[in-house]
């Protein structure tokens, strides 16, 4: 049993002018400790993998298919209580705007407060001040009982993105999923709370589901990486395994926008994502696919395993 498995989620959002398939068949596990990066263009489905794992999918989203199983219980069958418990110890969602994720209300330490209220119940402020110095040192903030009396505004991108991941493992999570937290961040910084994430997830067994549209962020920080296109999966495969050797097509078009030291300039994926409002009977990628044949536009590829790679694509090269 894995710690948090996703069964052939379907999620749709369904609008006044069409049902958008945010997310079509989607099946993988994650294993304590583990770090598995989400990768894909705009569009394609990540953030709304993330908030379906946690059973908060935004109106009008509906599950249509599948279920997300988190220690081996089915999410939709949870009742308040235990959902409430699993969305806190369970798994947590990290967002990037970090400053508009914190309250410009409050101090950093009344943030903790809450948090530690709810999850531990009434208990002294000296208690709780001790345990968010504690949290604040492990994510690397140096001085941070000055930083307990600040508010959002005062703090830069990057130490409210760390006072965000100290308030996360205050619940201490055996999940935390980050959507793009590194994307307003500069490179330095980017690799700063990458580390902090690798570190974290050695010294706690935190399971840490990363979503970015950067595969370089990806590869830098995941042992897999799961790739999504058109709300679907596309690949999938051990980090290593899938940069060296690419099977799908997007894959490789992905890697290849990579920027090298001698190719500053991105390599665009030409052509656009295709609208998500049809129900797809051929490859999505066809029509920006370079290895493409007839049968791609006649039928639509199913998941195959290839050396430890699920890929759906027909071809192998
Ligand atoms: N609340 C909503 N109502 C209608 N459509 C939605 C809603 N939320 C997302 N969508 C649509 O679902 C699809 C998947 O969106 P999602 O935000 O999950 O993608 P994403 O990969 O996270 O994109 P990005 O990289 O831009 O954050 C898109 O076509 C998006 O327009
Ligand atoms: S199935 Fe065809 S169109 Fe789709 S990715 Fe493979 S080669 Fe390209
Ligand atoms: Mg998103």
């Amino acid at each position: 049993m894995g710690l948090l498995e996703v069964e052939n989620l379907s999620l749709q959002y369904e609008t006044r002018n069409a049902d958008i398939r945010a997310l079509s068949n989607v099946s993988f596990a994650v294993n304590p400790g583990e770090r598995l990066g989400v990768v894909g263009e705009s569009g394609s489905g990540k953030s709304s993998l993330g908030s379906a794992i946690l059973g908060l999918v935004s109106f009008p989203g509906k599950i249509k298919s599948g279920r997300v199983l988190f220690q081996g219980k089915d999410i939709a069958l949870m009742n308040d209580k235990e959902l409430e418990k699993m969305r806190g110890e369970g798994a947590t969602m990290i967002f990037q705007d970090s400053r508009a994720s914190l309250n410009p209300l409050i101090t950093a330490e009344e943030h903790f407060r809450d948090v530690f209220r709810y999850r531990f119940g009434k208990e002294s402020k000296q208690a709780s001040r001790e345990k968010a110095v504690a949290l604040l040192k492990d994510v690397g903030i140096t001085d941070p009982e000055e930083r307990l009396k600040q508010y959002a505004h005062q703090l830069s991108g990057g130490m409210a993105q760390r006072v965000l991941i100290a308030l996360a493992l205050a619940q201490s999570p055996k999940v935390i999923i980050c959507d793009e937290i590194t994307t307003a961040l500069d490179v330095t910084l980017q690799v700063q709370i990458l580390d902090l994430l690798k570190e974290l997830s050695e010294k706690k067994e935190t399971t840490f589901i990363l979503i970015s549209h950067d595969i370089g962020v990806i590869s830098y920080f995941s042992e897999r990486v799961m790739v999504m296109y058109a709300g679907m999966v596309v690949e999938e495969g051990a980090t290593s395994e899938v940069l060296s050797h690419p099977y799908h097509p997007y894959t490789k078009a992905l890697i290849a926008s990579l920027p090298t030291g001698e190719k500053e300039m991105l390599n665009a994926i030409e052509g656009e994502p295709p609208s998500l409002s049809q129900e797809f009977t051929m490859c999505p990628f066809a029509p920006r696919c370079s290895r493409r044949e007839d049968r791609c536009f006649s039928e639509k590829p199913p998941i195959r395993v290839r050396d430890n790679q699920k890929i759906a694509c027909f071809f192998d090269i």
